[in-house]
C-alpha cells in the first residue's frame, strides 16, 4: 500500500523535485499539496506549485495556499537561492488548474481527519507555519498523523545563520510547536541534505531520461548550481527537499539516529538552531530522530526512476 503524504512546500527548485519524486514513485501517494510563504511570497510559490504540477501531469490532487507570513517574525525570502520567481531557470507553464478554495491549514486538517489514524504522513519542505497552525487549530491531528518527515534544521550545519537552517529560522516559533508535539518527527536536515549533491554523473542519468519533465529538472539544477556556487561555495548543488520524500519511500536510503531536538527561540546568535542532544541513551519518550548518512546512489536512482515513470507528464 502506498504511503499517503501531504507535501507542504514553497517551490523552490528542490521543492519542485520533491513534488516530482512524490508523484512519480508508486510507494507514496500525494493526497494534498499545500504551500506556505518561504522561498518566495505565498502567491509566487503557490503559482509555482501549480506550474510544476502541470509539467508533471499531476491531476485530481487538491493544492491549497496557506499562511502568507510566519507566526511572529517578519517575512524573509530566499531570492539569492531561488531567483525572482522563486523558481528561476526554466520557463514555467500557465497552471492547468486552480487551487482548492480552502486555506491550506483547513485542507491539512480535513485530510488528516478524513483518514484513519496512522494513514497520513506530513512532509513539510518549507517553514513550518501551516503545520503549526493546523495542529493548534485541530489538536487531534497530532495523534492521527503517522509521522512528520521534514526537511529543515541540521545538528551541525546551518545555512541561514552559522547554526540555523532556512526553513526553521524563518519561523522558529512554528518549528518549536512542531518539534514539541506528540507526533514522531524525523528531521532531514542539512547534515543529510548536503550529501544529496547533483553531480555531473547524476545530471547525465537525468539527461538520459530524455523527457520534458527531466529537461525541466536539468534546467532547475543549472540555476541551482550557479546560485549555490555564488552564495554558499558548493561545487554541485545540494537538493534538499526530495530527501524527505525519499525517506518515506525507502527508509534505507539514509541512516537516522534517535535524539531529542528542540528549537532555540531566544539566542542572539543561535535563533532557530535545532539543538540536538546526542547524549546516550536517548530517553524512552523521545519522539524525534535525525537523518545522518545518505546513500547517494540509491537516492538519485529514486529520482531518475520517478522521472522515467512520469514520462512526458502533462506535456506542458
Ligand atoms: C531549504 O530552504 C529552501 O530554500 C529549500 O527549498 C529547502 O527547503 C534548505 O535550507
Ligand atoms: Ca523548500
Amino acid at each position: 500500500m502506498a504511503r499517503k503524504i501531504i507535501l507542504d512546500c514553497d517551490p523552490g527548485h528542490d521543492d519542485a523535485v520533491a513534488m516530482l519524486l512524490a508523484h512519480g514513485n508508486p510507494d507514496v501517494e500525494l493526497v494534498a499539496v499545500t504551500t506556505v510563504v518561504g522561498n518566495h511570497f505565498l502567491e509566487k510559490v503557490t503559482r509555482n506549485a501549480l506550474s510544476v504540477a502541470t509539467i508533471a501531469g499531476i491531476t485530481g490532487v487538491p493544492f491549497a495556499a496557506g499562511c502568507p507570513r510566519p507566526l511572529v517574525r517578519d517575512i524573509q525570502i530566499a531570492t539569492e537561492v531561488h531567483g525572482e520567481t522563486g523558481l528561476d531557470g526554466p520557463e514555467l507553464p500557465e497552471p492547468a488548474f486552480a487551487p482548492d478554495p480552502r486555506h491550506a491549514v483547513d485542507l491539512i486538517i480535513d485530510t488528516v481527519m478524513a483518514h484513519e489514524p496512522g494513514e497520513i504522513t506530513l512532509v513539510p519542505t518549507a517553514g513550518l507555519t501551516n503545520i503549526a497552525m493546523a495542529v493548534r487549530k485541530e489538536p487531534r491531528i497530532a495523534e492521527r498523523v503517522r509521522e512528520v518527515v521534514l526537511m529543515g534544521g541540521g545538528f551541525h550545519e546551518g545555512n541561514w545563520s552559522a547554526v540555523a537552517e532556512f526553513n526553521i529560522k524563518i519561523d522558529p516559533e512554528a518549528a518549536h510547536i512542531v518539534f514539541n508535539e506528540k507526533w514522531p518527527v524525523t528531521m532531514v536536515g542539512l547534515d543529510l541534505t548536503h550529501q544529496a549533491l547533483a553531480t555531473p554523473e547524476v545530471e547525465a542519468k537525468i539527461a538520459a531520461v530524455g523527457t520534458k519533465p527531466a529537461r525541466f529538472v536539468l534546467e532547475l539544477l543549472d540555476f541551482f548550481r550557479e546560485a549555490y556556487r555564488e552564495n554558499q561555495g558548493f561545487e554541485h548543488p545540494p537538493v534538499h527537499d526530495p530527501c524527505a520524500v525519499a525517506y518515506v519511500i525507502d527508509p534505507d536510503v539514509m541512516t537516522v539516529r534517535k535524539a531529542p531536538v528542540d528549537i532555540e527561540l531566544r539566542g542572539e546568535l543561535t535563533l532557530g538552531m535545532t539543538v540536538t542532544d546526542f547524549r546516550a541513551p536517548a530517553p524512552a519518550d523521545c519522539t524525534t530522530q535525525v537523518a545522518v548518512k545518505l546513500d547517494h546512489e540509491r537516492f538519485w536512482n529514486l529520482i531518475v526512476d520517478a522521472l522515467e515513470r512520469i514520462g512526458e507528464g502533462g506535456a506542458a
